[in-house]
């Protein structure tokens, strides 16, 4: 079975002190195998809960869940979660904090440290792997926090709007880099962003959700030219009409 993941019918309520906050309404779609998906939509629309939902930290309303067909109710093991902010530990090296999920999952296994070894080689990290977070760039920051998603070797990353800290021009060459590295590690990967162009020039397909109560109104399929990296996607000739067109579901056609 080629699908990795699938909601159907989620629903999210939150209760709080002021009331009930409906998150999410009815949400299903799924995700094959090596797929690179992007969600878009208002910001508060829900789409962070989605995240927390698919990685079991959160539990729906209604619906499920799916990994690997089966129903999914614990957090998984073949999941990792990276977040808005690099969040590396300041106090610990970039290597102390790549080993961190070997740590708390109690991996022993020596192949997993060997692997981690690889990934700083390979993505230029590896004469830094002694220093702080603090002795770093944000995008080499960036990238050991991605490495560090990688240790326990989850299939599925769920990445939440990991460059909005960057500014532009590392953004772009980060983005660039996280997305070289997630396929040449086949991983499959559901991106949350604000930003239309990151999600044109990355995904295979594009989720537009609405704003609260949160649903998918549109699933589309991004033709542009896969074998091109995200920065060379940004000079596809359909570039700009799918940056229009999401652009007109999210601003006039999301009210
Ligand atoms: N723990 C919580 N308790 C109560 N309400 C919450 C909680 N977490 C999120 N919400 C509410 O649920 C809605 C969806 O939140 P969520 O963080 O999933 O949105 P989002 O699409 O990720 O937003 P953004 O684009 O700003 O990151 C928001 O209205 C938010 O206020
Ligand atoms: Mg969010």
């Amino acid at each position: 079975m080629n699908e990795i993941l699938k909601l159907d019918k989620i629903s999210l309520v939150y209760h709080t002190e002021n009331g009930e906050i409906s998150a999410l309404d009815n949400v299903s779609f799924s995700v094959r195998r090596g797929e690179f998906v992007a969600i878009i939509g208002p910001s508060g629309c829900g789409k962070t809960s989605i995240l927390s939902i698919v990685a079991g930290l959160i539990k729906p309303s209604g619906g499920k869940v799916y990994i690997n067909g089966k129903e999914n109710e614990k957090p998984s093991e073949n999941i990792g979660y990276m977040l808005q902010k690099d969040e590396l530990f300041p106090w610990r090296t970039i290597e102390k904090n790549a080993f961190l999920p070997l740590e708390i999952k109690r991996i022993k296994d020596p192949s997993y440290k060997e692997k981690l070894y690889a990934l700083f080689k390979k993505y230029g990290l590896r004469e830094f792997r002694k220093s702080y977070p603090s002795q770093l760039s944000g995008g080499m920051r960036q990238r050991a926090a991605l490495i560090r998603t990688l240790a326990s070797s989850p299939d599925l990353l769920l990445l939440d709007e990991p460059f909005s800290a960057l500014d532009y021009q590392t953004r772009i060459s980060v983005c660039n880099d996280v997305y070289d590295i997630i396929k040449k590690e086949n991983k499959t990967a559901i991106l949350v962003t604000h930003d239309i162009s990151e999600a044109i020039s990355t995904a295979d397909r594009i989720l537009v959700m609405s704003k609260r109560p949160s649903k998918v109104i549109n699933v589309h399929d991004i033709d542009t030219d896969k074998t091109l990296s995200p920065l060379k996607r940004r000079e596809s000739t359909n570039f700009s009409a799918w940056f229009e067109r999401l652009w007109r579901e999210l601003n006039y056609e999301n009210k």
